[in-house]
């Protein structure tokens, strides 16, 4: 058993497509076991994709995360981490493959519904960032 951190990014939230997302982790056999609704500083934001810190897709990459309310939630279960990367799909979803998350919703690169921890280690922070670090209860 292993858990990871996902995020139904805010235009998954504005598309009304949360239960349609949630239910296809379901469906998979996983557990959802913590969830929150919240609406990123920049900041926040910031400090969540400090990695990509001075890449080129950067700003905008915050700006769409702080458009809106976003969903973090921690998916339970055998091998989560990469099982969520391949439901989510490519992170173009031009590229994801057909049935993924990303290819049945989303609509480009910058804005492509869904995040998912790619390895232990950023699960770990991920889940620690959103459930322990801003205290979400
Ligand atoms: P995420 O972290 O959001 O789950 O996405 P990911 O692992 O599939 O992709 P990552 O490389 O971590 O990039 C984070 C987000 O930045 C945007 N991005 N744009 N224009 C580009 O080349 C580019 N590369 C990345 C995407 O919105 C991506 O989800
Ligand atoms: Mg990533």
């Amino acid at each position: 058993m292993e858990k990871t951190l996902s995020i139904i990014k805010p235009d998954g939230v504005k598309k009304k497509i949360i239960g349609s997302i949630l239910s296809r982790f379901e469906i998979s056999g996983f557990e959802i076991v913590n969830i929150k609704l919240i609406k990123l500083t920049k900041d926040q934001a910031s400090s969540f994709y400090e990695m990509h810190k001075g890449k080129p897709f950067f700003e905008n990459l915050v700006d769409f995360m702080t458009s809106g309310p976003c969903i973090p939630f921690v998916v339970e279960g055998v091998d989560s981490i990469k099982s969520v990367r391949e439901m989510m799909g490519s992170t173009n979803p031009d590229e994801a493959a057909s049935g993924t998350i990303r290819s049945d919703f989303a609509d480009s690169i910058d804005s492509n519904i869904i995040h998912g921890s790619d390895s232990k280690e950023s699960a770990d922070r991920e889940i620690a960032f959103f459930f322990e670090y801003l205290g979400l209860k």
